[in-house]
Parts: C-alpha cells; sequence; structure tokens
C-alpha cells in the first residue's frame, strides 16, 4: 500500500519560495532533492515533533540538523530566550552571559581554556583555520573527503553534506589557489594520511573526530591518535570540528570520549540552543593572538549575541547530568535496534546502521561503511524511496544518505516505537 502526504500548502509555498528564493530554500538539503520531492513548510515543532502547514504530524529525527537536543521550543530554552530579549537584543558590548558561556564551555571541553564566539559554524572554522595559519606561518590545510566543515572556500573540496547530497565535487567560484592550499585524505586511511603530511608543510590537520556529514562514519581504531601524532611530529595544528559532536556524544564532546585532544576546536549547533551562535577555542596561549589581545582579526556585529547566548546556557544547564547522556545514549541504541529488526522482518538486508549517543545513519549498503567513497556506493535510490516512505507515514528523516540523523531528549520510547513501525512499512515497501 503507499500512503501519499497531504502537501497542497507546502507545494503551493514551494511554487512562490521558488520566485524568491534559489531553489525555494535558504540551504540546499532542505530542498529534498535528493530524496526525489519537494520541501515540507514547517509551521511549528513541539518536542520531538514538527507540524507541517498542511497539518501533517511528524517524528522530527532531524532536529534543525543538530542544536536542538532538548526538541522544539524546551519551556526552560524559550523562557531564557524571552527574559534576554526583553533587556534588548543586541548591544554589541560585551555582556555577563558571555563570560558564563565561555566559562561553563571551557569547564566541559578539553583544551579550551579560552573562545571566540561567531554567529555560525562556517565562521567558526574560518577563523580557527586563519589563526591556525598565523600561528603556524603556513597555509596549507589537510581536510578528509566527506567532512564538512560550513561553506568555507578553501574547505568545499570533497565535502560531505549538502555538497554530497546534491553530487557538488566542489564549488564554482572558488579562486584556484585557495583550492590548491587545500589537501583532501580519505577518512580513515592511515597510509595517506601518512603520505600527506610527509608531502606538505601544512598548517592544520582539520578533522570531525566522529565525522558526520556523509552520514556519521566513526573513527578507525587508533586513527584519531594517528592524526594527533602527525601533527606534533610535523608541527601542524590539529583542530577538531566538533560542531556537530560538541555536547552531543558526551558532556564535553568527542573529545571527551575519545581522549585524542585538539590544538582547536571548532563548536556550535548545541552550543547556540537553536539560536545563532558558535565559537571556536584553544589554550590561552594560542587564542590570545586573536584581537585585541594579539594581532590575527575576527570580529563579528552579532557574535556573542544575548539571545542566542542565553539559549546556550539553558541548553547546556539541561545537559548538567550523566543522566541525560545516558538518556540520550538509550534512545539512539533503541532507534538502532528497532530499525535493523524492522529492515530484518522485511527482509532487506543491504542496511548498515552507524551509532554514536545522539547521532545514528542508515546506511544502504551491504557493506560496513568506512569512508567516503563507501558511502557515496550507497543505494543512494533505495534510500530515497525508503525515506519518503517514512514521510508519508509521519516520520521526518534527514533527506539525504550523507547527513545523520538527530535523536534528542525530547524523543521517548513511543516515538521510537512509531518511527520503527514506519521504518517496518517502509522497508517493506522497498523489498516488494
Ligand atoms: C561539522 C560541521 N562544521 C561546520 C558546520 C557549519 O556550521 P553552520 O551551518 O552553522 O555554518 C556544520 C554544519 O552543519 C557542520 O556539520
Amino acid at each position: 500500500m503507499t500512503i501519499s502526504l497531504r502537501d497542497a500548502r507546502s507545494t503551493a509555498l514551494y511554487e512562490r519560495a521558488l520566485c524568491y528564493l534559489p531553489g525555494g530554500v535558504n540551504s540546499p538539503v532542505r530542498a529534498m532533492r535528493a530524496i526525489g520531492r519537494d520541501p515540507l513548510f514547517v509551521q511549528r515543532g513541539e518536542g520531538a515533533e514538527l507540524v507541517d502547514v498542511d497539518g501533517n504530524h511528524y517524528v522530527d529525527w532531524v532536529c534543525s540538523w543538530g542544536p536542538l537536543i532538548h526538541g522544539h521550543a524546551h519551556p526552560a530554552v524559550v523562557a531564557a530566550i524571552t527574559e534576554a530579549a526583553v533587556c534588548g537584543t543586541s548591544f554589541g558590548a560585551p555582556t555577563a552571559a558571555e563570560v558564563d558561556l565561555a566559562e561553563e564551555v571551557s569547564r566541559r571541553v578539553p583544551g579550551v581554556e579560552m573562545l571566540r564566539m561567531t554567529s555560525s559554524g562556517t565562521e567558526a572554522s574560518m577563523s580557527a583555520i586563519r589563526l591556525a595559519r598565523a600561528a603556524t606561518g603556513r597555509t596549507k590545510l589537510l581536510k578528509f573527503a566527506g567532512a564538512y566543515h560550513g561553506h568555507v572556500d578553501g574547505l568545499l573540496a570533497a565535502a560531505g553534506s549538502g555538497l554530497a547530497t546534491h553530487g557538488i565535487p566542489a564549488s564554482p567560484g572558488v579562486p584556484e589557489a585557495t583550492a590548491a592550499s587545500t589537501i583532501t585524505v580519505g577518512w580513515n586511511d592511515h597510509d595517506a594520511l601518512v603520505e600527506a603530511t610527509e608531502r606538505h608543510e601544512l598548517a592544520a590537520i582539520l578533522a570531525e573526530p566522529m565525522p558526520a556529514n556523509m552520514g556519521f562514519v566513526p573513527p578507525a581504531e587508533g586513527f584519531l591518535e594517528l592524526l594527533r601524532r602527525r601533527a606534533d611530529e610535523t608541527g601542524a595544528l590539529l583542530v577538531f570540528d566538533e560542531v556537530i559532536t560538541g555536547f552531543r556524544v558526551a558532556r564535553g564532546g568527542a573529545q571527551a570520549l575519545t581522549g585524542v585532544i585538539g590544538d582547536l576546536t571548532i563548536l556550535g549547533k548545541v552550543l547556540g540552543g537553536g539560536l545563532p551562535a558558535a565559537a571556536f577555542g584553544g589554550s590561552r596561549a594560542l587564542m590570545r593572538r586573536l584581537a585585541p589581545a594579539g594581532d590575527v582579526y575576527q570580529a563579528g556585529t552579532l557574535s556573542g549575541n544575548p539571545l542566542a547566548v542565553a539559549a546556550g546556557l539553558a541548553s547546556l544547564a539541561l545537559l548538567n547530568s550523566e543522566r541525560a547522556y545516558a538518556k540520550l545514549a538509550a534512545t539512539t541504541t533503541a532507534l538502532a535496534d528497532g530499525l535493523h529488526d524492522a529492515a530484518r522482518h522485511a527482509g532487506y538486508e543491504d542496511v548498515q546502521i552507524t551509532t554514536a549517543p545522539g547521532l545514528l545513519t542508515v546506511f544502504f549498503s551491504a557493506q560496513p561503511v568506512t569512508d567516503y567513497a563507501g558511502a557515496q556506493a550507497c543505494d543512494l535510490a533505495a534510500h530515497a524511496v525508503w525515506c519518503r516512505g517514512l514521510l508519508a507515514r509521519g516520520v521526518y528523516p534527514p533527506p539525504s544518505q550523507f547527513e545523520a540523523w538527530f535523536p534528542s531528549l525530547a524523543h521517548t520510547p513511543r516515538h521510537v516505537e512509531r518511527t520503527v513501525a514506519a521504518a517496518a512499512g517502509a522497508f517493506e515497501e522497498l523489498t516488494r
């Protein structure tokens, strides 16, 4: 039985949006092209659920692509934003709450003694790279295929997320010299990393310690340690991009979980509690190179915005106990187990599920996926049909094979059950 969505209002809005917004959206992956349908326009979110403009309800596993670890409109986060807004929405001058947030982050994230806030992860990546180049006096960067660090000119080569989703290998508009200063290596490829770090004098090795922009592809045993070692041996800085993993996979992010600590850390998403905020941080010695303490320029009109800082502090306050992380891990595991069972019962064998607390990807692959090439080799057509089947059954998955699901603390066992039942129906549709 094929189920279809009521989507007359979304369709009408999309037609209007196409006249005024390129591709009808403000960020490419929202367009849902990779799963062969038009976008759904959201009316509101409630905890772990989304309601679209046609009145369809969904269990939301995207949660704004990661910031909403407490689900939509958590009362404590909304109250903090409201309270801050009443006092003024932006000052362009320091506030006490910014100091509180920086101190709180530095208590949680290993290696971050000091930080600078920005409004987006892209800006934080761009600024971290500038600082790494200034500190080392070098230009070249090494990144991994399938990693995404925002739409920074020099970091779009072989990038994951929206570029992978839309099959864009790099972007026109990036100067050749900028692209040439980025070396790309396969994730988990030990030999290629050693070779590249021998051959090139690098300012930075830039990595998502638990990459989630080609789907979630965990690091192989010893790979993060190798990054640390090669950075130390060659004088490059190790920059860990924890925009997704920060405060999600553990209280102190992936570095707290793995024990491998970078020289610089990039944070975003959960840090801003659903409002635009990001940051980069590291040792005091390194961070004091930034203006006005030092000579490396970096600035932002809305950096440390009081509403975003209030939302971030409220979000982190709700992430104070190990219990929160145990719950997030339990929800993720229950979801993975349920999806596995649903696939098996439907006789759909070619599925690999990867997880970390608060992260999950269902790869449509017969083999385990360990790198970008493996993610690209997935059965994207089957994944698209399955995602459409989920949407039609009231479950909103990331509409791309190259993205992760984001379980939140608002998801309950009932949400997991509804999702697994929908997944079973969608898998059966595939095997028919
Ligand atoms: C790991 C990672 N780094 C950086 C970014 C860029 O962040 P933003 O979209 O806030 O610019 C993203 C966005 O998804 C990301 O996943």
